[in-house]
């Protein structure tokens, strides 16, 4: 025990080599929005996440990349939830980070029997969850969570690791989520992990998760919005490294891996489906909203953040082009 304390301590101090600061970011937007309901994120982002906020959010005015977060999190959330109410067995988050979802997507305790969520990530940040959740919390997700700890580079063997797992059967169709993981990786290393994806990956099988384009990992955005990345990546040294060049080129990686591309939205389009769940427009609700119990108490509570939708976004410097996007394997 005293050994993780001491390697999660080390690694916060050093932020940088196990890529600890924009997960806790990303936990503390998540904490942050009015969109979740995530109990855990505030806790998960811990005081780097904080602090990183305050930097770069409040100091250099991005954000809007709190809402974004949000938007991309409220989407892929319903992705996931819609593959678990149609039976879906396995589900496996690379790169998980600090995603809370194992604790806060409540239909994961109404999953088919056996179902398991796998989480995929380097050793040192999984003991850095544990810690930040305690024991109690950790001991109770909503269902069977595994973790699965190594880096999802190209030597690293994270897909054997899986296929050992007795729960894991790559014959039955799984979901795959790779959430503000691709930004980060060497272009190789993102090729190869799709490549290893579709490899376990049995016929109708889910990929999901976000990118960002070319330009915006070449700093080539107008205003402040690429100088504020670039900071942000350097002094979490974690700077952005792979973006295809648009949403076609990336749905030809994806082909070249064996998945047709279902849907890529811009964080824009999402906002404009979430805006359908509105009270007037609850009768076409797409999104799930997780978030929100689903109960009339919620109703009422989302009610009262009817307008919250439209103050998303505003006062962005600058659109950062994010995608999510959802393929299935062939
Ligand atoms: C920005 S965080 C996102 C965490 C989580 N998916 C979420 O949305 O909350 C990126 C995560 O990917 C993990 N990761 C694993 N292998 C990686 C690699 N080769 N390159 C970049 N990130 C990697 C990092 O450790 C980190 O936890």
């Amino acid at each position: 025990m005293r050994k993780t304390q001491g390697r999660v301590q080390e690694a916060a101090s050093m932020g940088q080599d196990f890529r600890v600061g924009p997960t806790c970011w990303t936990a503390f937007a998540r904490g942050a929005s009015e969109l979740i309901r995530d109990e855990w994120a505030l806790k998960l982002a811990g005081e780097e996440g904080a602090r990183l906020n305050a930097r770069f959010m409040d100091d250099l005015g991005a954000r809007f990349m709190k809402d974004v977060v949000a938007l991309r999190t409220v989407y892929l959330d319903n992705v996931i939830q819609d593959f678990v109410q149609a039976g879906g067995k396995q589900v496996v988050i690379l790169g998980a980070g600090m995603d809370s979802r194992a604790w806060r997507l409540q239909r994961l305790a109404r999953a088919s029997r056996g179902f398991t969520l796998f989480e995929v990530d380097e050793p040192v940040l999984l003991d850095m969850k544990r810690e930040r959740l305690g024991p109690s919390v950790i001991a109770q997700p909503l269902c069977r969570r595994v973790e699965i700890p190594a880096a999802l580079t190209c030597t690293e063997e994270w897909g054997g690791a899986l296929v050992d797992h007795p729960n894991f059967d790559s014959s039955v169709r799984s979901l795959f989520l790779i959430e503000d993981v691709s930004m980060y990786m060497p272009e190789q290393d993102f090729r190869a992990a799709l490549a290893k994806v579709s490899a376990l990956s049995a016929r109708d099988s889910i990929i999901c998760g976000d990118w960002v384009p070319r330009i915006t990992v070449q700093g080539k955005l107008p205003g402040a919005t690429s100088d504020i990345i670039a900071v942000f990546g350097s002094e979490c040294n974690s700077p952005w490294l792979y973006g295809p060049r648009n949403a076609r080129a990336f749905s030809n990686l994806l082909k070249e891996a064996g998945f047709a591309t279902a849907e890529q939205l811009t964080s824009r389009a999402i906002e404009r489906e979430v805006r359908e769940f509105l009270p007037f427009g609850m009768a076409q609700q797409k999104i799930h909203l997780s978030i929100k119990s689903r109960s009339w108490t919620s109703y009422a509570a989302w009610a009262m953040c009817t307008f919250a939708p439209a103050r998303l976004c505003a006062g962005a410097p600058s659109d950062i082009g994010l995608r999510v996007y959802m393929a299935t394997r062939e």
